[in-house]
């Protein structure tokens, strides 16, 4: 007993800040982060926090799928920006759908939304659900530091989300964690503890970028490879890749170690730069809506980050 998806949807907030915007803040150039990262242009918040963000993506996968919110048998939402600790993420969106069913976030970086979907499975195995939200959203650009040349020209903001229905569709799911916080590191809230005497990083992300490369490069083409064994097909069966757009020069490199066409990889890096956990189901959301996936048709997810985690799975449409 797994599940099938029926419908997808995606928001980015309005606002587009372009390459040439970023050079005006620090010392790059439009050429540098199209040929290193692959993006143009990254969408940013001027307001709209994660639960809205997440709130218009699930409009959307709800209408597509033709479910009303109160069908809904659980929300799980991917995420490491929400807009507060307490409520989650899941709570304000279930608040703002409608919804009556239990809610709440992971927290895998920008692995969530793998993560995510692997966790609704136990689920659906157990027959305890039979309509699930699964939802990605990051407001990345509040935890940037725009002065920081190395990581405020990847990120952008957004979010994707997913609904599932009783099917036997998820074909594999494979999750991984390599616990660690110097590759890949935000300081949460510090508090004001009058006994605490340690000094606090300030809250913004940090990320080796070369040591975050190799672990992505390595983790990308061992996931696809794991999921689609454990999923009993080979490479050449999968129709479309739908790799986390960290960085075009990750999905090429994925591209040749797995002697799969570049074609066959979905990518709108350029349009949204990388958007973490909301990353997958915008990218899904985006390709289902082109009308280009056929019933049966076989896509393999995969993504990685913070954790360091990753995962990869391989889903029947
Ligand atoms: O979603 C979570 C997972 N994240 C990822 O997967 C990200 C993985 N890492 C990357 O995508 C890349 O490592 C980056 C895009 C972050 C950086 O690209 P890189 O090719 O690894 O650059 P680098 O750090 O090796 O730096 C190369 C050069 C350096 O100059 P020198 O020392 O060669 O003179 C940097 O100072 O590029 C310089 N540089 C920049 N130049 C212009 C670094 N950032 C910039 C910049 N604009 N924004």
């Amino acid at each position: 007993m797994s599940f099938k998806i029926i419908g997808t949807g995606s928001y980015v907030p309005e606002k587009v800040v372009t390459n040439d915007d970023l050079a005006q803040m620090v010392e790059t150039s439009d050429e540098w982060i199209t040929q290193r990262v692959g993006v143009k242009t990254r969408h940013v918040s001027t307001g709209e926090g994660s639960a809205d963000f997440a709130y218009y993506a699930a409009k959307n996968a709800l209408e597509m799928s033709k479910t009303a919110a109160e069908e809904l048998d659980l929300i799980i939402v991917a995420t490491f920006t929400g807009d507060t600790l307490v409520p989650s993420v899941a709570g304000l969106l279930q608040r703002k759908l409608g919804a009556k069913c239990p809610a709440f976030d992971i927290n895998s970086a920008c692995s969530g939304f793998i993560f995510a979907l692997d966790i609704a499975s136990g689920y659906f195995a157990r027959k305890a659900v039979q309509k699930v939200l699964v939802v990605g959203t990051e407001k990345l650009s509040k935890i940037v530091d725009w002065s920081d040349r190395n990581t405020c020209v990847i990120f952008g903001d957004g979010a994707g989300a997913a609904v599932l229905a009783t099917g036997e569709h998820f074909l594999s799911s494979k999750i991984y964690t390599y616990g660690e916080d110097e590759v890949l590191y935000l300081p949460s809230f510090a508090g004001a503890s009058p006994f605490d005497k340690t000094e606090h990083d300030a809250p913004y992300l940090f990320m080796d970028g070369q040591k975050t490369f190799k672990f992505a490069v390595n983790a990308i083409t061992s996931n696809y490879t794991a999921a689609v064994a454990e999923a009993g097909v080979a490479i050449e069966d999968i129709d479309y890749f739908i790799p986390h757009q960290a960085n075009i020069r990750i999905i090429q490199f994925a591209s040749k170690r797995l002697n799969v066409p570049m074609e066959k990889f979905f990518v709108d890096i350029e349009k949204y730069g990388n958007t973490s956990a909301a990353s997958v189901p915008m990218a899904l959301d985006e390709l289902n809506r082109s009308g280009k996936l056929k019933e049966n048709d076989l896509i393999a997810l995969a993504a990685f980050g913070g954790g360091l985690s990753s995962g990869a799975c391989v889903i029947k449409w």
